[in-house]
């Protein structure tokens, strides 16, 4: 019989209680962190709960049958969630995403995208507001999606060899209705479309240069991202990461491409454009060159745990600051977020590129299905 372990059941109850700090700490908008990183991107998971089984993410050994999923009373609810996110937007927070797990297997999601769509920034602007999704949904939602106020999707797509992609999310799911979903997303208005190609060496590598000719011209901006060393079940070896470098190599080769500048400051992805003008590509580097220094993400876990880092060991339980006993006022948990995010000073991806290359980082670290990528 194999071994089985389930190392991040503990990890998800690793928390730390969140506190209401004795000096309030006002919401200026101008918030920053230990390193002088602003706030700005919340990515909020709504489900730890998905239909496919990527290995780089719920590898079938440990997500099966007997998994212990959160039941639906540790989840925050769309109430809670828009509560937690109003308080955020007033720190600074600009952009909120939405992830899972799946986030589109969440019931009634339009809800919630109303109830957000509504927030305002302290200037009275509305919120960028975008969902990151498998598209297995998408041909269904997308419509109900945009009419509630989402304004863009990024979608998950590995390859479009169809044998590949079923390998890929191991639940053998054709690459067509992924495909199909897409179009529906772009007849519904919900771009500029991203989507998102995770690169494991000797598994989909020779699916970017068909991803490349597939999307260049289609106003879909593709995004290659090097498979990274999230959570403590994937497995991960440096040997099957393929670097951003060798990726930018490979389409260059064919489609020549020119080095973009960086839309906004902290960005994931480093742009490049075709040469002969007909739209650009994105490389996410996190392995081998680390984008740290610039990190305005927060994450809030599907039972209301605030992490401050893909990478983080634990997180800074809210939910029990909203449910507790006593009261909390607005101004009281927007103090204790604030007060969590002044402490912040992870730098996982930086601290990573000084450890040897296979060095193993432990088996404690949160799963990406759970507080989302
Ligand atoms: P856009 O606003 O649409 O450009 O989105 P984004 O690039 O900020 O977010 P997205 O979720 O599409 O990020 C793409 C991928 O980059 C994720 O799936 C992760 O693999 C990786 N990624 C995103 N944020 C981080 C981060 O903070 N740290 C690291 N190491 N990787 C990240
Ligand atoms: N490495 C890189 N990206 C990952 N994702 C999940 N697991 C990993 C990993 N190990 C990201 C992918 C996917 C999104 C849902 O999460 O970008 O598209
Ligand atoms: Fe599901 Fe996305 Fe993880 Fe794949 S990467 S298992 S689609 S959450
Ligand atoms: Fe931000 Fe952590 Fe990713 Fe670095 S590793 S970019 S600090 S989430």
């Amino acid at each position: 019989m194999s071994e089985r372990v389930i190392p991040l059941i503990d990890q998800r109850l690793r928390s730390h209680a969140a506190t209401v700090p004795a000096v309030a700490v006002p919401a200026t908008g101008l918030l920053g962190d230990a390193l002088g990183r602003p706030l700005r991107d919340l990515r909020i998971s709504v489900t730890d709960r998905c239909n496919f089984r990527c290995s780089y993410c719920m590898p079938k050994s440990i997500f099966d049958k007997d998994y212990p999923y959160l039941p639906h009373s540790a989840l925050l609810s769309f109430e809670e969630i828009t509560r937690l996110a109003r308080i955020f937007v007033s720190h600074g927070v600009q952009k909120i995403r939405l992830t899972g797990g799946e986030p589109l297997l969440r019931k009634n999601l339009e809800i919630l995208i109303e109830q957000l769509a509504a927030l305002r920034t302290a200037e009275g602007r509305p919120l960028d507001i975008t969902l990151t999704t498998n598209g297995s949904l998408l041909q269904r939602k997308a419509a109900a999606l945009k009419a509630a106020g989402l304004q863009r999707v990024t979608v998950s797509l590995d390859g479009l060899d169809d044998a590949v992609f079923r390998a890929m999310n191991d639940v053998d799911f054709p690459v067509a209705d992924v495909l199909k979903g897409i179009e529906a997303a772009q007849a519904a208005g919900l771009g500029p479309i991203k989507i998102n190609m995770v690169v494991k060496r000797g598994t989909n590598h020779g699916q970017i240069l068909p991803m490349a000719r597939h999307f260049k011209g289609s106003g879909i901006v593709l995004r290659f991202i090097e498979y990274m060393d999230v959570g403590a079940t994937n497995g991960w070896r440096m040997d099957e990461v393929m670097p951003s470098a060798e990726v930018v190599k490979t389409i260059h080769s064919e489609l020549p491409l020119v080095q973009l500048d960086p839309a906004a400051p902290g960005e994931t992805a480093e742009r490049w454009g075709y040469a002969d003008g007909s739209g650009e590509i994105g490389v996410i580097s996190s392995v081998t060159q680390a984008f740290c220094r610039d990190c305005n993400r927060a994450r809030l876990s599907t039972e209301g745990q605030l992490y401050l880092c893909l990478f983080a060991t634990h997180g800074h339980d809210l939910r029990q600051l909203l449910r507790g006993d006593a009261s909390v006022s607005e101004e009281q948990l927007a103090s204790a977020i604030a007060a969590i995010w002044q402490r912040r000073d992870d730098r996982y991806s930086e601290l990573r590129a000084s450890m040897p290359p296979d060095a193993s980082t432990g088996g404690r670290r949160v799963e990406m299905s759970y507080i989302g990528g």
